[in-house]
């Protein structure tokens, strides 16, 4: 088993002189972010890097994100900022935005994935921030999951995933926000907005004053961004909530024991249907999407059904999410 250490106020300094220590040795640390949780390794050992694509079991095209103690550093990882890239920076970061950007001559082809541009993020969480702080360098880390599984929101996740492959998990508790950081390309003139995320592509657009399209989500437009991403093991079918009383109704007679996620509250009432009504609170649903998903697996069930929200703010994010769940298959019946 990993350490798993607190970062509760008496125990954080301890946990933090460890985890410094195994990132130098060119260990793995899983780390808590925003979004979710990472797995961290020093970004400029290439040999600790390497580690990270063994533990996820994940193809070594696929890039990993460079985490920064504070936007002072983009120069170091970067070259060709233009001033819309700046200004995301200054208004977003810390927080959950992934810009993608011309990567510095130094940065090892093992974090580009073979390309020539670098992610970079500073994360809006405390425990990530002072270990990068005390770390004193940039932390590459995907989540820290197996590849193709929900990324991992708490300490127990990422234990239940990568076990042995993982030097030290830092427990923080649940994730905030639950979902991945946004990714904007902006490498390409105009930016391409890569994965939807806790921040919008409207908001974007207004901070980076340039307009972000959005002409490549969906696509496989960033390695690992492909339809099974964030899948469960159990069957997951996605449907817009004008279809739902119709697909539920579709399955429930051909399955034996089926669950419903759905902002709508039950339907009908059926004795193999079991319904997860969501919080119209989308933060809060984000907060839980990936701990619910597990469940689907840990309970057993032949099949979910999935309510898709309509697609405006965190609402767009949380659509694509729930479609790659389902491995982009849609209730068509
Ligand atoms: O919220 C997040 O972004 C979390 C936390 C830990 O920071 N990280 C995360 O990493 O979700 P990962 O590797 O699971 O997903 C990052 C995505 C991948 O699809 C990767 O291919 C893409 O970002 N990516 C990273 N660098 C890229 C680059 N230079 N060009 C295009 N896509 C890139
Ligand atoms: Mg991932």
């Amino acid at each position: 088993m990993p350490q798993v250490l607190s970062t509760m106020s008496g125990e954080l300094d301890q946990s933090l002189v460890t985890a410094v220590q195994v990132l130098r040795a060119g260990g793995l640390v899983a780390f808590p972010t925003e979004t979710v949780y990472g797995l961290g390794a020093d970004a400029r050992q290439e040999q600790a890097v390497r580690k990270i694509f063994a533990a996820k079991h994940r193809p070594a095209t696929h890039p990993v994100i460079v985490h920064l103690p504070s936007a002072e550093q983009l120069d170091e990882w970067s070259v060709d900022v233009s001033d819309a890239a700046r200004r995301v920076a200054a208004a977003c970061w810390p927080g959950p935005v992934t810009m993608v950007l011309r990567a510095a001559n130094h940065v090892s082809p093992i974090v580009t994935g073979g390309s020539n541009t670098v992610g970079l993020r500073v994360p809006g969480h405390s425990v990530a921030l002072v270990l990068l702080r005390q770390f004193g360098g940039a932390i590459a880390a995907p989540s820290a999951n197996r590849f193709t599984r929900v990324s991992p929101t708490t300490a127990a996740h990422v234990v239940e995933d990568l076990g042995e492959a993982v030097d030290v998990v830092l427990d923080a508790g649940s994730t905030p926000v639950g979902i991945e950081s946004t990714i904007v390309d902006f490498a390409q003139n105009p930016p391409v907005l890569l994965r939807t995320g806790a921040i919008s592509a409207e908001q974007l657009t207004d901070v980076a004053g340039v307009f972000i399209t959005m002409a490549n989500v969906g696509q496989t437009a960033s390695p690992g961004q492909h339809p099974v991403h964030y899948s469960p093991a159990t069957k997951v079918v996605a449907c817009r909530a004008e279809r739902l009383a119709d697909c539920v109704d579709y399955y429930r007679r051909q399955k034996e024991r089926l669950v419903v996620l759905a902002w709508q509250s039950e339907l009908e009432r059926y004795s193999n249907v079991v319904w997860w009504q969501w919080p119209s609170d989308l933060e809060q649903v984000g907060r839980d999407l990936y701990a619910r998903l597990r469940l689907i697996d840990s309970q057993l069930f032949d099949l979910a059904i999935v309510e898709l929200p309509a697609t405006t703010g965190l609402g767009a994010a949380l659509a694509d999410r729930l479609r790659r769940a389902a491995g982009s298959t849609e209730f068509e019946g």
